[in-house]
């Protein structure tokens, strides 16, 4: 099973545009997605799907992914709206007024988390929030489990895009997820580029925005100084392609690119790969 996923579209950001970057973004990423030799089973949206949260946005957004032919599963960034996200894709599921829900196929089980706190720009995961967590993971011991949620429960090192580490959600759910070995790993968003880690225990990894990237810069920030450093960028539009086959869980992060082939699996390049075969048994 081959699972899509899209994050940080902000549809919306630059709306007055005839057509808007975002929506041009996006479009090359489904462009690379449709022309891959599969296609996704089916499409995570991570959050910050539209920059202001408006039914318009939200729209365009479901127009734009339909002629993929692919079920698409969203939850909400801190841009978005519960509202008006669960008008146009009504099919994701809510618990206790947040956009939580699992989908379960092929022997693996998603759970689509909600960490979206109105006037935030960081995560939140208040206790009904992790409780629903709880349940979903007790009920399904041993199911194979991919958790995604908006906002990662880490520090990428850009100051400007990651929590403090004392925010009393990131332990929340972290005691949610605690001792569940069937955790085959956590897909986020939000800090609109690729990056993976390991926290506490879990893989973590963060898939790269359609929209505008934030650059890679480590050097830390004081709030009051700016100093004039990069810190948007526009590297070509991301996604991520997470491969399961019923016993491990491979994420590919991909950018846009043009991706012409610089080399194919002919006579060519015959013995190279039966090399690799062989060398295994
Ligand atoms: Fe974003
Ligand atoms: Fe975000």
């Amino acid at each position: 099973m081959l699972i899509g996923q899209l994050t940080d579209i902000h549809i919306g950001f630059d709306r007055k545009a005839d057509p808007e970057l975002n929506l041009l973004r996006l479009r090359q990423a489904l462009g690379r997605i449709a022309a891959a030799p599969q296609r996704p089973d089916l499409m995570l949206l991570t959050g910050d799907l539209t920059e202001f949260g408006d039914a318009e946005s939200f729209a365009t957004l479901r127009a734009t992914l339909a002629p993929l032919g692919v079920p698409c599963w969203p939850i909400p960034g801190n841009h978005d709206q519960r509202d008006t996200l669960i008008a146009a894709f009504p099919a994701a599921g809510m618990h206790d007024g947040f956009v939580q829900y699992a989908i379960e196929a092929e022997g693996l089980c998603i759970l689509m988390l909600d960490t979206f706190e109105p006037g935030r720009h960081g995560g939140a995961f208040c206790g009904a929030r992790a409780r629903w967590l709880s349940e979903q993971l007790a009920a399904r011991p041993t199911t194979p489990t991919l958790i995604a949620m908006h906002h990662p429960p880490f520090a990428s090192g850009i100051a400007w895009m990651d929590p403090d580490l004392d925010e009393a959600w990131l332990d929340r759910f972290a005691g949610a997820i605690a001792g569940h070995a069937q955790i085959v790993g956590i897909t986020t968003g939000h800090v609109h580029r690729a990056a993976t880690t390991r926290w506490r225990g879990h893989t973590v990894t963060i898939c790269p925005s359609t929209a505008a990237a934030v650059a890679l810069d480590f050097a830390p920030m004081d709030p009051a100084r700016p100093d004039d450093r990069v810190i948007i960028t526009d590297e070509p539009p991301g996604f991520a392609l997470h491969h399961w086959d019923g016993t491990q869980l491979t994420s590919h992060l991909l950018i846009t690119s043009e991706a012409n082939p610089l080399a194919r699996w002919n006579e060519g390049t015959r013995a190279m790969i039966a090399g690799m075969f062989t060398e295994r048994s």
